[in-house]
């Protein structure tokens, strides 16, 4: 069996860590009304994670262009393309989500300050911009939360039901379920 490289798993398994802080905080400040005091920390923290995103999605495609995937295991080849479509969308959203982001908390004079120490660069205020790449941002999380949904099932069919070796090509220490 080829596996994925240990760099590519790291990558992986380092951007579903951070997606899972970044979606934790979003969607507590859309949903739960935090007190006032750990707001601003929560949207800090919200938007650092997201840059550290972007930059694992950069890394991700780079790393991937010098060391290819292995080849796909044997199956029908409608679930291959649908797989790889998904792949695609999720790279691209992983890309556009939170650069939205970005621009949507510059615009609306929130300049960005990476680990609550390093301020990123500022574009200047434009709240017309700033409300519509929010709007798109929220649409695009959403949409990116819907894929990633879609890709654990399929993962998941693949280990549990499939029994193939799908998921332990992405982790190492486990092992493929007897058939
Ligand atoms: C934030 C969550 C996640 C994101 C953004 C994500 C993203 C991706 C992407 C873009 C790939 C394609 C890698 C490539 O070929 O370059 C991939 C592969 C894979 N992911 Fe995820 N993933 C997430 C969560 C998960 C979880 C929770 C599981 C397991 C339950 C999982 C299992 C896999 C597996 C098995 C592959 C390899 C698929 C194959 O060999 O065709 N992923 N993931």
């Amino acid at each position: 069996m080829t596996r994925y490289t240990p760099t590519a798993i790291a990558l992986h398994w380092l951007t579903v860590l951070a997606m899972a802080f970044v979606f934790g905080l979003g969607l507590s400040l859309a949903w739960l009304n935090p007190p006032a005091s750990v707001k601003p920390a929560m949207f800090v923290s919200h938007e650092w994670i997201g840059v550290v995103i972007l930059g694992l999605a950069l890394a991700r495609l780079v790393w991937r262009r010098r060391h290819p995937p292995p080849p796909p295991l044997p199956g029908p080849s409608w679930q291959h393309r649908v797989a790889e479509t998904v792949h695609i969308a999720i790279y691209t959203l992983l890309l556009v989500v939170p650069i939205c982001g970005y621009v949507a908390s510059t615009a609306l004079g929130y300049p960005v300050v990476w680990l609550g120490i390093l301020p990123l660069p500022d574009f200047g205020k434009n709240e017309p911009l700033g409300w519509q790449a929010l709007w798109v941002h929220r649409r695009l999380a959403w949409l990116l939360g819907g894929l990633i949904g879609m890709h654990v099932g399929a993962a998941l069919f693949h280990h549990l039901i499939q029994r193939d070796e799908t998921l332990v090509r992405m982790v190492p220490w486990l092992k493929p379920l007897k058939r």
